[in-house]
């Protein structure tokens, strides 16, 4: 009967959350409506990326983005979905996307005309910037990554999004500022994993939790509540090509990750190219996710704002940590909005043993 009950006792991501609102009343079911309206970009990128193939949503969009790189055509659409959808919301102030060179300073009179034009989510959105009531309320700050792992697209290997959320400080006078906060001072960090399944991973700052969306409900529904990372893992995972490139320290962990010294067994490599999904393996079976500084690029490759900080806030929720290379990931400063930093994140012993190499190299 128990199980019965269980079955038929859905814990859906929206309920999860007003759940923990009751525990923040002061936020009024602000950041209710602000996950509504993430929780749905990501659904049509969902259902964008699983028919992707068929709807020739594959390939080049035919321009470059702020990072240099040739933008796919789900980079922009993808893009365009969400600074709609977190606009609509009525929540937010400031808006960080990997795909857009400025920060997007979203303006009141915006709210109420953006009517996103994709087909049947016109009237989900509709009825949420009701649900949010015509108010513009500036509320939070979104930093997002709306497509992660674009190299893989063509190729059908999972990809995801990537988000961040401050809470605004000062809502009469808001400059870049309110973004250049370290990562400690996020309210909210998730991803999205586009893959066999889609899962959505979110921490609101007590614990992380992950949601499969089940799509005959159209839900996300709670499928691992309060996941913790192994203390220790067998798996690591780095772009090996670089190797040549490596400093020091970078280049004795990964050696000590092949031929281990006291006689264990050597580490598994497990590199997917896209953070989200190489991320997800290494929060769920433990390990080690490195993505190093080297001679060409001294600060790595990913971003802090939409990479780095929302996965250093999620592996340190699940008992994990997250180290640059000089510092705790999450105590960082960025000074512009596409700032990279190397990253080391993953099981809490293994990171301990990185940072055991940089301190000796001093
Ligand atoms: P994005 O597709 O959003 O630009 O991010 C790609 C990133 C990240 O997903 C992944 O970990 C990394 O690029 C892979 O880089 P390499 O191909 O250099 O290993
Ligand atoms: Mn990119
Ligand atoms: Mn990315
Ligand atoms: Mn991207």
């Amino acid at each position: 009967h128990e199980a019965e009950a269980h079955r038929t006792d859905l814990m859906t991501i929206t309920r999860y959350v007003l759940n923990e609102q009751s525990r923040h009343p002061e936020s009024r079911g602000d950041f209710t409506i602000l996950l509504s309206h993430i929780v749905l970009g990501c659904k049509f990128v969902c259902s964008s990326v699983n028919k992707a193939g068929l709807a020739k949503l594959i390939g080049l969009a035919g321009e470059t983005n702020v990072q240099g790189e040739e933008q796919k055509k789900l980079d922009v659409l993808s893009n365009e979905v969400f600074v709609k959808a977190l606009i609509s919301s009525g929540r937010t102030c400031i808006l960080v996307s990997e795909e857009d060179e400025e920060a997007t300073f979203v303006d009141p009179s915006l709210r109420g005309k953006y009517v996103v034009t994709f087909g049947w989510t016109l009237l989900i959105i509709l009825a949420f910037t009701e649900l949010s009531g015509s108010s513009h309320v500036c509320r939070y700050c979104v930093v997002f990554d709306p497509l992660d792992g674009s190299s893989n697209i063509d190729c059908g290997v999972s990809i995801g999004t990537i988000f961040g959320v401050y809470m605004v400080k000062d809502k009469d006078n808001v400059t870049l500022d309110e973004v250049l906060q370290p990562g400690k001072n996020m309210l909210a960090a998730g991803y999205c994993m586009y893959g066999s399944s889609c899962t959505l991973v979110l921490s609101t700052g007590s614990g992380v939790n992950g949601f499969t969306l089940d799509p005959s409900l159209g839900e996300f529904i709670l499928t691992h509540p309060d996941i913790k990372i192994p203390k220790k893992g067998k798996i690591y995972s780095v772009n090996e090509g670089n190797a040549k490139n490596w400093d020091g320290p970078t280049t004795k962990y990964v050696e000590k990750c092949k031929f281990p010294k006291d006689g264990a067994s050597p580490k598994s490599l497990r590199y997917i190219g896209s953070m989200v999904a190489d991320v997800h393996r290494t929060l769920l079976y433990g390990g080690i996710f490195l993505y190093p500084a080297d001679k060409k690029s001294p600060n790595g490759k990913l971003r802090v704002l939409y990479e780095v900080f929302p996965m250093s806030f999620l592996m340190e929720q699940a008992g994990g940590q997250a180290f640059t290379g000089k510092q705790r990931a999450l105590d960082l400063v960025p000074t512009k909005i596409h700032q990279r930093s190397p990253i080391f994140l993953g099981s809490y012993d293994e990171v301990e043993e990185i940072k055991a190499l940089y301190a000796a190299e001093k």
